[in-house]
């Protein structure tokens, strides 16, 4: 079976059972300022998870492009892969564990023929958050599976989620393939077995996990799927590696022809940073030192790296050409944004390429001074004055049979960090994109929206991010649940009863700690400097805050809500303009 079939098979047969198909999410979350990346299919579905209703209906399936960044220096082994797909069904408060369990078995035994006695399944044992999962163990039992083949683990293997720090999660039932000609040695189980390849994941959300670590039940019982697209297409065309299947086929086939030398891990390594780079460069993220664009840089750097290695002349972009043909039927952004992708991923190797011999030349030179270990530091002024992902720095001191010392790096990384970001904040603290007059005026706005927000749902209500241009406010704070249509009239009352009454708006310097006694707004846990500034609009609004501003509310005009929507677990954002 090709991958292709695998995907639309998955598709057709969720259709089938009443689900709508939805397109691929970003891989850029849309809506969660708490990520860099989608990581799961369930990722973009959160508001919906937590009692949102969604457009498209109760069930929803898709494929998912992820990314996951936490194995990256696994890559190069025989499964470990930063970005792949995920294929995923949902029900969203609709069905539960019945239909759940039944249609993954249909779907594996029927339609992917995978022999029944291939399969085991493991359920959660149960704690004190949440029981022992008997009704997914007798569901099981039901729909044929042995006993022998079913086993209850704790929280570490059988409870997903939540993607960040809160939001929906639950005990869960993965399936796995048995992959190998003999029998498991009896009762070993899924969990420490490498012979036993995970290729889905049924979650019964129906939890939500607070700030303080406890958990509540969730408005509605939702499920979440997710099937590795990369991995089950292995089981499916009988190879030991992701990189041997139809999915890699044609980019291995490239690289290889490139290569000058045979080598297995950096091939592996350059087919999936390239596949990833030219999935992250499709939603037109350009290689920075910040955010999603560092991560990109890595990737690029590293392949490159790699690349050179086995003694390939040419730019990574003619490995990139291949991805974008490969998967383009799929993922259309890909051949839309082609030029961009060839061009930046050409223009960060020619970065790299001007400060990469001064590099090395530092690290040779390093190298001869210690023995056994690198010191962070020096990992660090790698990355400082060369742009050396710290990846590269290990890799390439492993093949002088040094260790670099990543906790001093991590240690000197978060120093920089922390100066570079007190620097940002003071930039940024206002979500300001300019300093023009229709900024300002948004900027005052913003201000009156946070304190109507407070007046009408209460003091829970936080700033938790601005972002404004001159066309449009955006504003992300805490609360729970949607806004209704009465709670979105009584804030813009409010806030235009601010602008008709030609309130002024003012400022004074004071010391940090009167300035918190005054009651003015801020944010908790960020670090403030000794003397700050409070702006105040009449008696109604007080905010910590550096400016700029208008000076009197009536330079502002109609106030209107354009959208209110949940972005994360307990995160609502409103999107609102001045007319
Ligand atoms: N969200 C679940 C996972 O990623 C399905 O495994």
């Amino acid at each position: 079976m090709k991958s292709t079939e695998l995907i639309n098979g998955y598709l057709s047969f969720f259709e089938a059972k009443g689900h709508a198909i939805i397109p691929s999410s970003p891989l850029i979350p849309e809506n969660d300022p708490t990520v860099l990346f989608t990581t799961a299919g369930m990722h973009p579905l959160v508001p919906f998870l937590l009692g949102e209703p969604h457009p498209k209906g109760k069930r929803i399936a898709n494929v998912q492009k992820c990314i996951r960044t936490t194995d990256i220096s696994e890559v190069g082994d025989e499964s470990h892969l930063t970005f792949f797909q995920m294929l995923g069904n949902w029900s969203l408060g609709d069905y539960f564990k019945g239909d759940a369990l039944k249609w993954s078995y249909e779907f594996l035994t029927e339609v992917l023929k995978i022999p029944k006695e291939k399969i085991y399944v493991t359920c959660f044992e149960g704690d004190e958050d949440a029981p022992k999962d008997e009704e997914a163990a007798r569901i099981w039992r039901r729909l044929g599976v042995p006993e022998n083949h079913i086993f209850f683990l704790g929280k570490k293997d059988n409870w997903w989620g939540p993607a960040g720090k809160t939001g929906p999660c639950g005990p869960d039932s993965e399936m796995f393939y048995w992959n190998s000609e003999e029998k498991p040695k009896r009762g070993q189980d899924p969990s420490n077995c490498n012979k036993f390849l995970e290729i889905w994941n049924d979650v019964f959300m129906q939890y939500n996990k607070r700030e303080d670590g406890s958990f509540e039940q969730l408005k509605q019982k939702n499920v979440d799927t997710g099937m590795g697209v990369e991995r089950t297409i292995a089981v499916l065309q009988g190879k030991n590696s992701v990189y041997e299947t139809d999915l890699f086929e044609p980019i291995m086939k490239r690289i290889r022809m490139l290569a000058k030398e045979e080598n297995k891990c950096s091939e592996r390594i350059i087919a999936d940073h390239v596949r990833a780079s030219t999935f992250i460069m499709a939603e037109r993220v350009m290689p920075s030192n910040v955010e999603q664009g560092y991560v990109l840089r890595k990737l690029i750097r590293r392949a490159y790296i790699h690349a050179q290695k086995v003694g390939i002349e040419t730019s990574l972009s003619s490995i990139a050409e291949v991805v974008v043909e490969h998967y383009c039927r799929i993922y259309p952004e890909l051949k839309a944004n082609e030029t961009f992708i060839m061009d930046e991923m050409h223009k960060e190797e020619e970065r790299f390429k001007l400060t990469l011999e001064k590099g090395i030349k530092v690290f040779e030179k390093k190298i001869k001074e210690f023995k056994k270990e690198l010191p962070g530091k020096v990992a660090f002024d790698l990355y400082q004055s060369f742009g050396f992902p710290v990846e590269i720095t290990i890799d390439l001191a492993k093949e002088n049979r040094l260790k670099v010392n990543e906790e001093e790096f991590n240690e000197e990384l978060k120093k920089h960090q922390d100066l570079s970001r007190s620097s940002s904040t003071k930039r940024f603290a206002s979500g300001l994109a300019d300093q023009s007059h229709d900024t300002r005026r948004l900027h005052t706005t913003t201000h009156l929206l946070h304190q109507a927000l407070r007046t009408v749902l209460g003091g829970h209500v936080q700033q938790k991010g601005s972002n404004i241009t001159p066309e449009r406010l955006r504003f992300d704070f805490t609360h729970n649940g949607k806004m209704s249509g009465e709670e979105l009239k009584r804030v813009e009352d409010i806030v235009n009863e601010q602008i008709r009454n030609q309130v002024e708006v003012s400022y004074e310097e004071m010391p940090f700690e009167k300035a918190k006694k005054s009651g003015a707004l801020h944010f908790f846990d960020q670090k403030y400097p000794d003397t700050v500034r409070v702006y105040s609009i009449g008696n109604f609004s007080k905010e910590f805050c550096t400016g700029p501003h208008v000076e009197n509310t009536s330079e502002l005009g109609k106030f209107k809500i354009l959208k209110e929507e949940g972005v994360a677990a307990g995160i609502r954002r409103i999107k609102a303009g001045l007319e």
